[in-house]
């Protein structure tokens, strides 16, 4: 009886689905860059919405900006090419990458005013490009 339990619980588990994100091929060290930089961006996201729910926006605003705003931008630059995740993702994944950046960019201009609403209006546009990156790409 145990043993037929087990069994169907082995032919009720979900097969891997196919991942069919388009591959983008990263060098090891440009992984590693991206990695990191990607849980940051998660620390940072964390950060803004404990922010707005204390009512801290203009400060959840610059932690955009300087995290994951134009401000964050080309801070890879000084990095040697084989480590720079950037200029090696495919052009449209590029692309995304920096409509995030500009969109937490929006979000830290908006943030300024102060206005908590206006500045959660603005928040879906920065995780919506977090969310069709990971979406549409994979580098494993
Ligand atoms: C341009 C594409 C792109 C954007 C935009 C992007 N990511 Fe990522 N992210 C990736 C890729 C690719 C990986 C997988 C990296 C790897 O493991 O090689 C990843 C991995 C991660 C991981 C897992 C890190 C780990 O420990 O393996 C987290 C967390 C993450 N992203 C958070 C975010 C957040 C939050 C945002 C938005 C603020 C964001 N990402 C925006 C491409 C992107």
């Amino acid at each position: 009886m145990k043993r037929w339990i087990l069994i169907l619980a082995i032919l009720a588990l979900p097969v891997a689905a196919e991942d069919t994100r388009q591959f983008a091929k990263l060098t090891p060290q440009a992984q590693e860059t991206l990695r990191q930089e990607m849980l940051d961006n998660l620390l940072a996201v964390n950060s803004i919405i404990t922010m707005l729910a204390a009512n801290q926006v203009k400060e959840a605003g610059e932690v955009a900006e300087k995290e994951l705003g134009r401000g964050a931008m080309g801070k890879n630059a000084h990095l040697p090419f084989e480590a720079r995740p950037g200029p090696q993702m495919p052009r449209d994944m590029h692309q995304l990458a920096i409509s995030g950046h500009f969109a937490a960019s929006d979000f830290a201009n908006i943030a300024k005013s102060g206005d908590r609403e206006k500045a959660l209006s603005a928040l879906p546009a920065v995780m919506g490009t977090c969310i069709a990156c990971h979406a549409s790409y994979r580098t494993r």
